[in-house]
Order: structure tokens, then sequence, then C-alpha cells
């Protein structure tokens, strides 16, 4: 089949590629040149494990094509899938005017013709159905995506659940057959096909996502409770995930949930419930104890390090391992309050270390390392915030001998307190009640 993607960010990108691999013909658009550019030339414009080497096959293949023009393969495809960004406001409302501008373009090239729409980006409850409405001539279905950023190419390979959002029944037979069609080459089983109507689709997109952040918050009020009295978290969270009604993931505490997507979601479904007179007190909460969670962590490092013309090395700047993206990232969060306490700043990331230079070249408080090592020399502490596994299998005695003094602050329980402690470090990690190291 012949298949158009609109919105090169990393979910369109990711499932166009791996319908290209699965035999069909993609063609993707974008309104950013720049990314268009460097995507016909077999780059992206940001870090995805596996994803360059199947994009370069595929174009040496030309299975793909990437235009910033819609009008130059609108009438390729009979299906389009939106993948465009649906950001947030300032005050949490999602906005769709990416879609929006989309669907116009869309509208405007087809004249006559009718095209099924695919809405991946995730929007609010209702929305795909006032759509149709709107753009009557055209098909519309709601297919909200679950991958993730660092494992997209896997994700979209082995997808859980495909749900299938029509916004009309009659039209949810077609729908079904259509998908099916398109995944045939994946080798899925039957039952991941979910049938429904484009509303729930939408909500459950929503409720998956806050659902997941829930659990991130209730492990993370759980570790301050074991940070108080003793108890060993590690313990806890082994024992909780047991439970098969509970299950093992999404337990690992830390500094709380970030990235493009889980803050986002719960912050528009409070909008979206507040829209509908609904206060919803769980999102509103789970929100809270996020936020929570990482001023705890702020404050342990500043009621520990003196501020004047102290070093603080941080290790990890991307919101989670495997990924360039510094959305809603713990780092950025922690870097701009130690900016405002008078700190001096070292930072390493293994993958963003050309986006902090870009962000950060007119503060001459933050220096940005391209190895992990060089930026703690001097540091009078380390703060870890991303769980790459080169921080995880770091030389300890190394770090020790960098640092100016041996304190570390673990916001991902990368290492283990015993042996911390050992090795004589002053070590503050989460879920761990802090024990002064007397040798220092
Ligand atoms: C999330 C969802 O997991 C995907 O299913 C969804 O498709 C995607 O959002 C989206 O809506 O596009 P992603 O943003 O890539 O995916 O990130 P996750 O891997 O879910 O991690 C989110 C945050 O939770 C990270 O900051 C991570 O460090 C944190 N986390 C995760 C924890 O603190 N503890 C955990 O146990 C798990």
């Amino acid at each position: 089949m012949n298949l158009c993607i609109i919105g090169t960010g990393n979910i369109g990108l990711a499932t166009g590629l791996c319908f290209a691999q699965k035999g069909h013909v993609v063609d993707f658009v974008d309104n950013d040149d720049a990314k268009i550019t460097l995507l016909q030339n077999g780059q992206t414009s940001h870090y995805e494990p596996k994803i360059e080497i199947l994009l370069q096959s595929l174009l040496a293949q030309k299975s793909i094509n990437f235009t910033n023009n819609i009008k130059n393969v609108i009438n390729k495809s009979e299906v389009l899938f939106i993948t465009v960004g649906t950001p947030i406001d300032n005050l949490g409302h999602s906005d769709t005017s990416s879609l929006i501008s989309a669907l116009e373009a869309i509208d405007k090239c087809t004249e006559s013709s009718s095209k099924t729409i695919i809405i991946k980006s995730t929007v609010n409850p209702n929305t795909t159905l006032q759509l149709s409405k709107k753009y009557k001539r055209h098909t519309f279905v709601s297919s909200p995506e679950f991958i993730r950023e660092g494992s997209a190419i896997k994700d979209c390979l082995n997808p859980d659940r495909i749900l299938i959002g029509s916004t009309n029944k009659s039209e949810s037979s077609n729908n079904l057959r259509l998908f099916k069609e398109m995944y045939q080459h994946f080798n899925l089983k039957k039952e991941i096909f979910v049938e429904t109507d484009s509303t729930t689709a939408e909500l459950i997109k929503y409720s998956s996502n806050v659902f997941l952040a829930a659990r991130i918050s209730l492990i993370n009020e759980f570790s301050v409770l074991a940070e108080k009295t003793g108890a060993d978290i590690d313990q806890l969270q082994f024992a909780l995930g047991l439970d098969p009604r509970i299950g093992n993931h999404y337990l690992s505490p830390g500094l709380g949930f970030g990235g493009s997507c889980l803050p986002k979601d719960a912050f528009a479904l409070v909008q979206f419930g507040n829209s509908i007179d609904e206060n919803l007190l769980m999102t509103n909460a789970i929100i809270q104890t996020n936020f929570n969670q990482l001023n705890r962590f702020i404050e342990k490092i500043i009621n520990k390090v003196e501020r004047s013309s102290k070093k603080i090395c941080i290790w990890g700047t991307a919101f989670k391992p495997n990924t360039d993206d510094m959305r809603d990232s713990a780092a950025l969060k922690i870097i701009s309050k130690l900016i405002q306490a008078k700190y001096k700043i070292h930072l390493y990331d293994p993958k963003c270390s050309h986006q902090l230079s870009l962000i950060f070249k007119n503060q001459p408080e933050v220096s940005v390392f391209t190895d992990a090592f060089e930026a703690l020399k001097n540091a009078d502490a380390l703060v870890v915030c991303t769980e790459w596994d080169e921080f995880i299998n770091a030389d300890l005695t190394k770090i020790k001998t960098h640092l100016n003094s041996p304190v570390v602050f673990d916001g991902r329980r990368i290492f283990k307190n015993n042996l911390m402690r050992q090795l004589g470090f002053d070590y503050y990690s989460i879920g761990t009640k802090y024990e002064p190291n007397n040798s220092l």
C-alpha cells in the first residue's frame, strides 16, 4: 500500500519506517525544511536507537520519500497518518493547531477525493469525532500510539495493542479490514486489534499515560516513607511487583516522570476535566507528587553543598536513557534551580552535549563537557539525573579521585548504598535513609 505520514517526529518517523520495512511505500511530509533535508540524506534530527540504520536502508531501497509539500504526494496515498505534535499551552490545555493546519492542507489538496485520515497525535476525547463532522468528505479513525522513546522501532514492530477508533459504527468493519491489511506482515495476534469508537480510543491514550504516571508517583511517595523510616525500597519494589495484580513495571523510584508525554498528558487531562466541570483529584495529586519528588531532591543538594563558588557536576540531562530528548527532563529543572542558587555547573550527557552547548552558550556559570570524567574534575559533588549505562558501569574509585570531595546525589538509584559508603562516599539516594559518612 501507499501510506502517507504527516509529521516526522519520533512517532511519525518510527511508524512510517516500520511500515516501509514491512513492505509498504511511505511518503513523509513535514513543514520543517531542515528536518526534511536531513532525512533525505539519511540523518535524523533526534537520537533514537536503530532509526538511522533503518532510514538509510529504506532510502537505498527507495521505499520511502520525504517532502515538505503535501501536494507532491497526496494523490498517491489513500491512507494518511497524522502524527504532528500536540503540545500543551502555559495552562496545560492541549494545543491542536498543528493538527488543524495539517487537516486544512489535506482538505485543500484533495479537492473532491476522500481519504482515510488516521489520527495518531494525542488529542482530547471527542476531537476526532468533531473533526469528522467538519471534514465530512474524509473517513477519520483515532488510533493513538503507545511507543516509547528510546525503543520506538522495537515497540512499533511489536505493538501490544492497536486501537481502531471509528467515528461511525458503520465504518468499523471497513476500518478493521484496512488496519489488518496495513499490519498483515507484522505477524500480530488478532486480539491486539481493539475495535472501538474514536472518543474511547482518545481516552484510552490519556488513561494509559496517566496510569503509568500514577504508578511512578505512588512508588515515589513510598520512597519518601522508606527514606524516613529506614525501610528497604528495593525490597518493597520487588515484593510489590510479585503480586500479579500489581506487576513490576513502572515501579522504579527516582526523580519523577518527565519527557514529552507523561507530564503533558496528565496536565492536558486535568484541563480537559475542568472543561467538562470535573475536578480530577487523582491526576492532580499525581502531578503534585511528581513536583514534590524533584523539589525534595534539589533541597538535599542545596542543604548539603554550601553555595559560594561550589561546582556541581551533573551526569545525564536526557529525560531518560537512550534518547537525547530533554523535554521536561529532571536535570534541566535541577540545573535551573542550581543556577538561581549561584552554583557553578558542569554538565555531561552522552547524547545531549551539542544541544546543551546551545542552551547554555550565554551562561558562563555552566560548562558543557564531552567526557564524563572531565566533567567531574574539580567538582564538589556529582548529581546523577539519567541512568545511562555509561554511568551505571562507571569506575567508582575513578569517580572518587576526580571529585574535589566524594559527595554523590543519585537521583536514579544506580549505585549501591553499602558499596558507596564502604568506598568512602557521602552518598545521597532516593528512598534510602541517609547516613552521614563520619570518615569525611
Ligand atoms: C510514554 C509511554 O510509556 C508510552 O507508552 C507513550 O506512547 C508515550 O509516553 C507517548 O505518549 O508518546 P516515554 O515518554 O517515551 O513513553 O517515556 P517512558 O519510558 O514511559 O518514561 C516516562 C518517564 O517516567 C521518564 O522520565 C522515566 O524516567 C520515568 N520512569 C519510568 C520512572 O521514573 N520510573 C519508572 O519505573 C518508569
